[in-house]
């Protein structure tokens, strides 16, 4: 199947979620080059839109903040179509999050193992919510405390270890034509 005929068939948008360090924003970078398709990282939108990081925005005014932003971003994002979007990995805790996000996205759920989160992400500075706990068991535990959030989020799922984000990439487009 060609590129052309790939992307006619996402009038939706694909919404890229999982647990933090499970490649959402390296598929989406990927896909959108792959399929030329608009890629959108929530994240780096609510950056924007504060004029300061993620980390800070923790710091200075809290979690809730935060979600706060991260939901008003994601509904702006919903109102337009055929976009690629790299979603935080909070954003399946909120219900209405994951309603709009069900309404007008295809949503892919990216795993990892704990392990492999672990080796991805342990340098990074900019992840509040691992701050002082950076460890496979911490990262374990809130794997777990979300993944029934993600599962019933998905409406497909990739396993991503081992595997490179061209073949993530195929994978996922295999399983969305279906
Ligand atoms: C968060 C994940 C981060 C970012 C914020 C909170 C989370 O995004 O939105 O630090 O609660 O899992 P990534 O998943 O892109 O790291």
């Amino acid at each position: 199947m060609s590129r052309e005929e790939v992307k006619k068939l996402f009038h939706k948008n694909i919404m890229l979620i999982g647990f933090m360090g499970t490649g959402k924003s390296t598929v989406s970078s990927y896909l959108s080059k792959w399929l030329d398709l608009e890629e959108v990282d929530l994240d780096a939108m609510i950056v924007e839109k504060a004029g300061t990081s993620i980390a800070n925005l923790f710091e200075q005014y809290g979690e809730e903040y935060f979600r706060d932003l991260e939901t008003e971003t994601l509904l702006e994002v919903q109102q337009r179509e055929q976009l690629i979007v790299s979603c935080g990995g909070g954003i399946v805790l909120r219900d209405e999050n994951v309603s709009a996000m069900k309404e007008h996205g295809k949503i892919v759920l990216l795993t990892a193992t704990p392990e492999t989160v672990y080796e991805r992400v342990k340098d990074c500075k900019n992840r509040p919510i691992l701050n002082g706990n950076m460890n496979v068991e911490y990262i374990a535990k809130l794997m777990e405390k979300r993944r029934e959030r993600y599962l019933q989020c998905a409406d497909i799922i990739i396993k991503t270890d081992n595997k490179s984000v061209k073949q993530i990439s195929e994978e996922m487009i295999q399983k969305l034509i279906v």
